[in-house]
């Protein structure tokens, strides 16, 4: 029965995985001195008597062997990489697949559209990043935004948010100084399934993306984002490659980019979903975009910003070789190496 299977399984490698955690954890330096000054004894007493010799080699085995074990405790960390996605990449697809860069406010270009013609994968920008609004405007924002895509996203495709959360302070005036009342906690994913929901769209699955090693502490932001894909009628058939929920991020083509590995998981889901064509209304310099090319998926990105608009388009002219190259060394498409 495959839950029996699962729980003896689950229960092995949680017996591999536990931590050497006893007496041999505690041995200090001095100790491991003093093994090695027996190991020393012995081998002297070996050749003045055989005898004496051979208790004190049998007794040195067994504080080297207390020695060694205590040298290779290490604590459990994260081990990134350990997933391997397989999929065949496909120059001349690459080379045919479309990339547009429309540079308009995305929400007026939404409002401009029937209905989306492709799959939407994209982040939309944190409040840092929208200064003209308040904190409260910024969520009303976010949320009637997610709200949109879902509207406009047909019936028969998925819409993607890679979104990671905040922290924001709130001060207030104390005489003349300002002080800190109040650290919140701005849940993005909260934010987008409000937004969904209000679409009448249904959460087919959550994935986490570590930004850093598992027990990394962070300020101002989580060590993790989220990724969250909705769908009207869409029977999801991601469930059958058996992708994993937490992953590591993976490397930016710049800060404030989707991580790589969390662009490959997306493009993933829509190539086997059936996409032919991405689109990311909040482009940035086009991580997504390049991904999707990848895929050998065409790939239309909308940004404000003239600026990002025009790098977005000079990364696919000048370095979409390079984010090949990161990808098939670097991220879940690169060979596991032997120790994964
Ligand atoms: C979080 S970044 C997107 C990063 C992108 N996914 C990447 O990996 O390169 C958000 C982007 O939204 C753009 N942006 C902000 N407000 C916008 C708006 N109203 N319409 C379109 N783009 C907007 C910003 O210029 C910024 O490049």
């Amino acid at each position: 029965m495959p839950s029996k299977r699962l729980g003896y399984e689950s229960r092995k490698k949680s017996f591999w995985h536990l931590p050497k955690v006893n007496a041999v954890h505690k041995l200090t330096l001095p100790v491991k001195a003093t093994c090695t000054s027996v190991v020393a004894l012995s081998a002297i007493l070996i050749y003045v008597n055989v005898y004496y010799g051979l208790v004190f080699a049998l007794l040195a085995t067994n504080l080297a062997t207390l020695w060694y074990y205590s040298r290779n405790e290490k604590p459990i960390i994260a081990q990134p990489g350990r997933f391997h996605m397989k999929y065949k990449y496909n120059e001349e697809q690459t080379n045919n697949a479309k990339y547009e860069i429309i540079c308009a406010d995305a929400v007026q270009w939404l409002n401009s559209q029937t209905v989306l013609d492709g799959y939407v994968v994209t982040s939309l920008p944190d409040y840092s990043e929208m200064q003209h609004l308040t904190l409260e405007q910024w969520k009303e924002w976010f949320t009637n935004t997610v709200q949109l895509i879902c509207e406009k996203m047909p019936s028969d495709s998925t819409c993607i948010f890679y979104q990671t959360d905040v922290k924001i302070t709130h001060q207030a005036q104390y005489g003349e100084k300002k002080r800190v009342v109040c650290e919140e906690y701005i849940d993005k994913s909260y934010l987008c399934q409000l937004g969904a929901s209000r679409a009448n769209v249904k959460l087919l699955w959550h994935k986490n993306f570590l930004l850093s090693y598992v027990g990394a502490v962070k300020f101002g932001r989580p060590n993790f984002s989220h990724m969250l894909c909705f769908g009207k009628d869409k029977v999801d058939k991601l469930e059958q490659f058996s992708l994993p929920d937490v992953l590591d991020r993976g490397d930016m083509i710049y800060p404030k980019a989707t991580g790589i590995n969390a662009c490959l998981i997306a493009m993933f889901h829509c190539k086997n979903a059936g996409a032919k064509t991405i689109i990311d209304p909040f482009c940035g310099k086009g991580s997504i975009l390049l991904a999707a090319n990848y895929f050998g998926l065409d790939a239309i990105g909308v940004d404000i910003g003239t600026t990002r608009c025009r790098e977005a388009k000079k990364m696919r002219e000048n370095s979409m070789q390079h984010f090949i190259d990161v990808v098939q060394a670097k991220s879940f498409m690169a060979k596991p190496s032997k120790e994964n």
